[in-house]
């Protein structure tokens, strides 16, 4: 019996500029290019073992045999590497996430980044980052932001072969910190794919799609110079006009929860009175707080007290995706 088999560990990403809606569904072309920063600690380590024995793929999720979504989208993924590889081996894959479960974190982007470097590495494919990160965005569209490392700009391309990440700023280029403020444990009612079928059902999503390359360059050069006060602008900005986007999709949808608003409100004034500190929510009520590295104990403290705030994760920017 022949087993090829490979580990790697791939973080989580938040978009600081948001992937919202695709222009090709099935490729996971987007319709906006986006910008995010890797999450330090907050990852999904993912073992693959191909091997001749198995007559089915195999997919554990932290501890948990999947079947059903989670592993169906797993095994059309590995039909894309198995063409790749141009093998037919079945395989075995276990993957754990170093964030608690339960927290309503469920990264897609950490699982199919991870599961991309070990699947071809275990068959032999030697991707370099745009390739991978390619083939990471045709299992989760922000996964392709997690191969790369640091602070990531996916490039929207106009085919498969253009449309992946690159970073535009190492880890160390700026000591920002993102506290997640867990507002609501249970997984999203309606996931990300379902809900960028949905965006182009909005009469707002073609403002937002119109004006995203000026928010890109506004965002990137904030990134470049370190500037807190124009990040904090556009990031709350692009994550507002996201959830404007969603709440007036055909049917709407509304991830916020009451405690997110009442979030929302403290946060901006926590700014009004000199706090560094901005927001952004992705597909979910759970709320991204970024601040500078000074700042985050204040910020953490000051989530943890807050009514309504089951947990506050932390995390700074993160590496690359890579083996074990
Ligand atoms: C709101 O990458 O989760 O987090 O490609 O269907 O897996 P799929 O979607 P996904 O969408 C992410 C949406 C978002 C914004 C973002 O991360 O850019």
């Amino acid at each position: 019996m022949s087993i090829l088999t490979a580990t790697a560990t791939a973080n989580a990403n938040i978009a600081l500029i948001k992937y919202w809606g695709n222009r090709d569904d099935l490729l996971r072309l987007p319709s906006n290019g986006s910008i995010s920063m890797n999450l330090d600690g907050l990852f999904a380590r993912t073992r693959v073992a191909f091997q001749s024995s198995l007559s089915q793929d195999l997919l554990i999720l932290n501890g948990k045999k999947e079947t059903g979504k989670a592993l169906t989208r797993m095994v059309s993924f590995l039909d894309l590497v198995r063409c790749q590889a141009n093998t037919d081996l079945n395989a075995l894959v276990n993957s754990e996430n170093s964030f608690p479960t339960g927290a309503g974190l469920a990264s897609s982007a950490a699982a199919f980044a991870a599961l991309s470097l070990a699947a071809t590495h275990a068959l032999g494919l030697e991707l370099d980052e745009g390739e991978l990160s390619r083939l990471a965005r045709r299992g989760s569209g922000s996964a392709c932001r997690s191969i790369p490392g640091g602070f990531v700009e996916w490039l929207p391309g106009v085919d498969d072969r253009s449309s992946f990440a690159i970073s535009i700023a190492p880890p160390e280029h700026w000591d920002l910190v993102d506290c997640i403020a867990i507002v609501e444990p249970q997984p999203k009612t309606t996931d990300s794919t379902e809900g960028h079928h949905l965006a182009d059902t909005s009469p707002l999503q073609s403002a937002r799609l119109a004006d995203t390359p000026r928010r890109l360059d506004i965002c990137r050069q904030a990134i470049l110079k370190r500037d807190f006060d124009a990040l904090s602008a556009i990031t709350e900005l692009d994550s507002n006009l996201m959830h404007a986007v969603m709440m007036t999709s055909s049917p709407p949808l509304f991830y916020w929860q009451p405690s997110s608003l009442h979030l929302l409100k403290e946060i901006q004034d926590w700014r009004q009175h000199g706090l560094p500190v901005c927001y952004s929510l992705d597909a979910g009520p759970n709320v991204h707080v970024l601040s500078h590295g000074d700042a985050a104990a204040q910020v953490k403290d000051r989530l943890e007290k807050f009514p309504g705030v089951l947990q506050v994760l932390t995390a700074k920017p993160g590496g690359p995706a890579h083996l074990k």
